[in-house]
């Protein structure tokens, strides 16, 4: 099938995080509709191998194909790390929008040289985090934590509270103590939290959300292209899940400020989606 201009936005991600990505996407273009697909059957994908997540994202791109999206945004960095390269050559036709630590914008900013970085160990181990360093980190020093358990938190929406409160002091404390004053989320979980992070770093430390940055990219990639939608109302957005609908439907309204179906994709193996839809 063929996209068009009316066709949906495709987003994904290994869970709830790339909702993080969906809600700035619907803030800059309220009219676009969006197909959202959280593969929470295999999350974590930050202590999985490269070969399996680069599989589940190609799957996963394919099923988002087959409803017409017209352009991916690849709502997470873990999936970006260890699979985009790979999307963009398999499927040479279509768009893909990226994330990739906010590295570059942290080292412009910052004024003590001193910055801290929250990603997921497969984030932290790829290229593409080598890369984003050696071109911008440009003398300024990185502080790294993979926040263990932080992602399996707000999966179960617990976005504050004792532990999740615990697991974000042992990264961001000893950062303080050498100075950082910005952090960047490398992984769009994290969004989630940073009423809590903002609590324990202080006003004075600026902490660094991408994803209005590529709600932004994703629409000056449609526009170049004549792709944005003529619509004038609000667009529609449809939820995926490999794993369980029910739990999903409600966390939405904590995370998306309403409420929406959600259905359930099945994987038949580490290649191959179906949905009640049957695509
Ligand atoms: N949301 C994913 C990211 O941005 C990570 C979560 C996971 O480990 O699956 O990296």
């Amino acid at each position: 099938m063929l996209s068009n201009s009316r066709s949906p936005i495709g987003i994904f991600d290994s869970g709830v995080g790339g909702i993080s990505v969906l809600r700035a996407v619907i803030n800059q273009m309220p009219a676009e509709s969006a197909i959202y697909f959280g593969d929470q059957a295999h999350i974590p994908y930050g202590l999985r191998a490269m070969e399996q997540i680069r599989n589940f994202s190609e799957a996963i791109t394919g099923f988002l194909l087959a409803q017409d999206t017209k352009i991916i945004v690849v709502a997470c960095n873990t999936a970006s790390a260890a699979a985009l390269k790979h999307l963009r050559e398999k499927f040479p036709n279509m768009q893909f929008v990226g994330m990739e630590p906010a590295v570059k914008p942290a080292a412009e900013y910052t004024h003590t040289g001193r910055v801290g970085v929250l990603a997921t160990p497969a984030t932290f181990q790829g290229a593409m985090y080598a890369s984003v360093v050696e071109r911008f980190a440009n003398g300024v020093e990185l502080f790294q934590s993979t926040c263990p358990g932080l992602v399996r938190q707000i999966e179960q929406g617990k976005l504050e509270g004792e532990e999740t409160r615990r697991i974000l002091e042992e990264a961001l404390l000893p950062m303080l103590e050498n100075q950082i004053d910005t952090v960047v989320l490398g992984c769009t979980h994290y969004p989630f939290v940073i009423p809590l992070i903002q609590q324990i770093v202080g006003d004075n430390v600026r902490v660094i959300d991408p994803a209005p940055a590529v709600a932004r990219q994703t629409e000056r990639l449609l526009e170049a292209r004549g792709m944005r939608t003529p619509s004038r109302s609000k667009g529609e957005v449809k939820f995926y899940t490999s794993g369980d609908p029910g739990a999903l439907t409600s966390l939405l309204p904590m995370l998306v400020g309403e409420n929406a179906e959600v259905e359930k994709a099945e994987w038949l193996n580490d290649r191959q989606i179906t949905s009640t839809h049957g695509y």
